[in-house]
């Protein structure tokens, strides 16, 4: 069938508004940009352009995966965060917006550190992008860990594409190349790898996320590409904060303890893990930081 770039993707989109797909129109326009190598202003400025088979073959093939939900950062294998581009696929969790309200806080805190040695560790890295953008952006020594070693791959992947592509940088024209020795990449359990390194500050986006919600979310149309995730990086225990308690558990017991702590969590707890932590750390001055939703996300913990 020989059909053109505008034919395409009324065609595409038709079938994704179909399968419920929130995003039809946009979905189908990345995914036809992803085939032809090309922006979206070409597919507007070129839309009678006839697309040859393999190409028209090549897309209804990624069409009908996205109408399965299957995330479309998982089919043109990039993501977008803090002005970066990562190569994501099913072995992590697609960086989301709000995340990078944790890098931001981390880049503040930084300021307030007088050592010029700082040290800072990323635990639950995934795809390496908040250690990857706190690297790209101030000097400091870093070290990040994740239990599946599949993830850590892709965000060793990730520091190299980074370090010595330019050209994988999408904005951020001033910021400074990244020396791939500044990061390290540590397979493990939580802080089990740097239990006796002098940390200045720990950032953590742990999985929070409660078991009901999980079952719940699967059942709307919007979440669920959610299942294509790896659940290790999404799923917190019955109360969503399980893994949250053991590390906060494995900082109190850390032989030289951080000034700053940072981590993700959901709004629905900041009272619970408030709590936690300031049994745990009883000396701890906790603020909260709300995304751009007005939702608090972010939870700064000072020792
Ligand atoms: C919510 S994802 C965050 C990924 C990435 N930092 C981001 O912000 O997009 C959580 C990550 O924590 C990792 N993880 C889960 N349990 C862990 C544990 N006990 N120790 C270390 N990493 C863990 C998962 O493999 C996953 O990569």
């Amino acid at each position: 069938m020989s059909l053109s770039i505008n034919a395409a993707l009324t065609l595409a989109a038709q079938k994704l508004a179909a399968a419920r797909i929130t995003s039809p129109h946009l979905d189908a326009d990345v995914l036809l940009s992803f085939v032809l190598k090309k922006s979206k202003e070409f597919l507007y400025s070129h839309s009678e352009q006839i697309l040859k088979r393999a190409q028209y073959s090549k897309y209804k093939k990624l069409i009908n995966q996205r109408a399965r939900y299957f995330p479309v950062a998982y089919l043109t294998n990039h993501k977008e965060f803090f002005g970066l581009d990562f190569y994501v696929d099913k072995n992590v969790l697609i960086p989301r917006p709000e995340t990078e309200l944790l890098v931001e806080r981390a880049l503040r805190a930084m300021e307030t550190i007088k050592n010029k040695n700082a040290t800072i560790a990323d635990i639950g890295t995934g795809s390496g992008c908040v250690a990857i953008s706190i690297a790209k952006n101030i000097n400091a020594r870093v070290f990040a860990v994740d239990i599946s070693s599949t993830a850590l791959k892709i965000a060793r992947k990730n520091a190299r594409a980074i370090c010595t592509d330019a050209a994988a940088a999408v904005g951020g024209v001033n910021m400074p190349r990244l020396s791939r020795k500044k990061i390290k990449f540590l397979h493990g359990n939580l802080l089990e790898p740097l239990k006796n390194k002098k940390l200045d500050i720990i950032i953590a986006n742990l999985p929070y996320w409660y078991d009901n919600d999980m079952k719940n979310l699967l059942k709307s149309s919007w979440s669920k590409s959610i299942k294509y995730e790896p659940q290790i990086a999404i799923k917190g225990g019955k109360t969503g904060l399980s893994i949250y308690r053991k590390f906060f558990q494995q900082i109190s017991q850390l032989k030289y303890r951080p000034k700053y702590i940072l981590t993700e969590i959901d709004h629905r707890q900041t009272k619970s893990i408030s709590a936690f932590i300031k049994k745990i750390l009883p000396n701890s001055k906790i603020q909260v930081f709300q995304d751009l939703n007005k939702k608090d996300r972010v939870i700064v913990v000072t020792i």
